[in-house]
């Protein structure tokens, strides 16, 4: 207890021990043991650099991709043929990273289990697809589900209550990401609680050090996997272990992969596949300057066009490298309901805490190169982000309806 004092009065943190006396003596001991897991010093250096972007800079040239709709009919049904036999010799694994907190959807519970209204949740979409592959190819497809603390005995119970959708519970996963604690301005560690530090889940780049620490990587090595497909759990119209795109990978050779879609006009919001001092990387809007938006190619389409999606390829070799690399953290700043000594209970309107937090798009600048194929949006791309607008259940739900569901 007194080195944990200690500890915490070096870095300015001792009212993370506030009622620390009123605990049972059991969370006293939890309390003791999560306490002295924190790292303090990277926390304190995360802190002070809150408002230091790690990526900024660098020389940005755009990247080469591919238009699906470019390719040929025999090309596509050959590119498909490859992807299909991929999947049915077993070396092909699908992660989909479900840990994010969904705070702008505002739904009350994981938010794969939301449904836009087609009476299938997002998870079960994902299923269904898989299933439908499973059968077609007579390959088997394991499943990866990255979930957070928050949400993994939720995600795990609403799997089972819905019989895996179909699938068989052997070759479905559930491996929890790290977590990081919230921090005020003024570089204090939030309380959720008395006893309990406010935290949150590591971002999406959480996903690589995850799959080494909970023996996914392992599983999936033992498995003989070569081809791993990653995707986020909010695009209502993904196509995990699309055949074309594992066909177009393979004949490509590049490390990794991603789909892309057009982006919607030169001023929209999203991530853009660039190329950064010689290696690929997603450009986020606010780096790219007004010229560069607006720039086209001889074709008259954007030449900074290809918006990240969040579906990507790894060869098993690149991943497993990739799990033992460290990335940069991002810093957002967001309202934290936390725990405040001598207050109570705060619910900020305003944001006021720092959230810490890797993307998983920062591990493609330790390539040399990737491979992007551009998809027709409308065909594969349905976002489930906001409550209501845009990237909402209600403009999911449209593009699904167009697409057969
Ligand atoms: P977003 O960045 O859109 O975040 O995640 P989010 O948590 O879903 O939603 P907001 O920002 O709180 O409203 C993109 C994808 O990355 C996953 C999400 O689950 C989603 O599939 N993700 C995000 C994680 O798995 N872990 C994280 O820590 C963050």
């Amino acid at each position: 207890m007194e080195t944990i004092r200690a500890k915490l009065a070096e870095f300015g943190q001792e009212h993370l021990l506030y009622g620390f006396d009123t605990l049972p003596a059991d969370r006293q001991t939890s309390y003791l043991a999560a306490l002295s897991e924190l790292d303090l010093a990277y926390i304190k250096k995360l802190s002070e650099n809150a408002h230091v972007s790690p990526t900024l800079g660098g020389a940005i040239t755009p990247s080469p991709s591919t238009r699906a709709s470019d390719l040929t009919t025999e090309e596509t049904a050959e590119l498909t043929a490859i992807g299909k036999q991929l999947i049915a010799s077993n070396t092909v694994a699908v992660v989909t990273m479900a840990g994010g907190q969904g705070t702008r959807l505002g739904y009350d519970g994981p938010k794969g289990c939301f449904d836009v209204g087609i009476g299938i949740p997002l998870f079960g979409l994902i299923a269904s697809r898989i299933a439908a592959l499973q059968a077609e190819t007579g390959g088997v497809l394991p499943w990866y589900i990255m979930t957070s603390n928050e949400n993994h005995e939720k995600t795990v119970a609403f799997f089972r209550d819905n019989k895996f959708f179909g699938l068989n519970p052997a070759d479905v996963f559930f491996f929890p990401q790290g977590q990081l604690p919230l921090v005020s301005t003024d570089g204090k560690i939030l309380l959720a609680e008395i006893g309990r530090v406010a935290e949150g889940p590591d971002g999406n780049g959480g996903v690589f050090a995850a799959l080494l620490a909970s023996g996914a990587l392992a599983d999936m090595e033992k498995r003989g996997i070569r081809q791993v497909f990653v995707c986020g759990i909010d695009n209502a119209l993904v196509r995990p272990a699309d055949p074309l795109f594992l066909g177009f990978f393979e004949r490509d050779g590049a490390p990794c992969a991603s789909k892309s879609v057009a982006k919607a006009s030169p001023e929209e919001r999203v991530g853009a596949f660039c190329v950064k001092d010689g290696h690929p990387c997603v450009i986020e809007y606010t780096e790219l300057t007004p010229e560069m938006r607006q720039a086209r190619n001889d074709a008259g389409l954007l030449t900074y066009g290809d918006a990240n999606i969040v579906t990507h390829l790894m060869r098993f070799d690149a991943l497993k490298t990739l799990c033992t690399r460290g990335l940069p953290m991002h810093t957002a700043f967001k309202a934290i309901p936390h725990y405040l000594p001598g207050q109570g209970q705060i619910t900020p309107k305003e944001p006021n805490a720092y959230k810490f937090e890797s993307f998983i798009f920062d591990a493609f600048s330790a390539l040399d190169r990737m491979a992007i194929l551009q998809v027709t949006r409308e065909a594969e791309f349905a976002p489930v982000k906001n409550a209501t607008g845009n990237d909402s259940p209600a403009t999911a739900l449209a593009l699904l309806r167009q697409n057969g569901y």
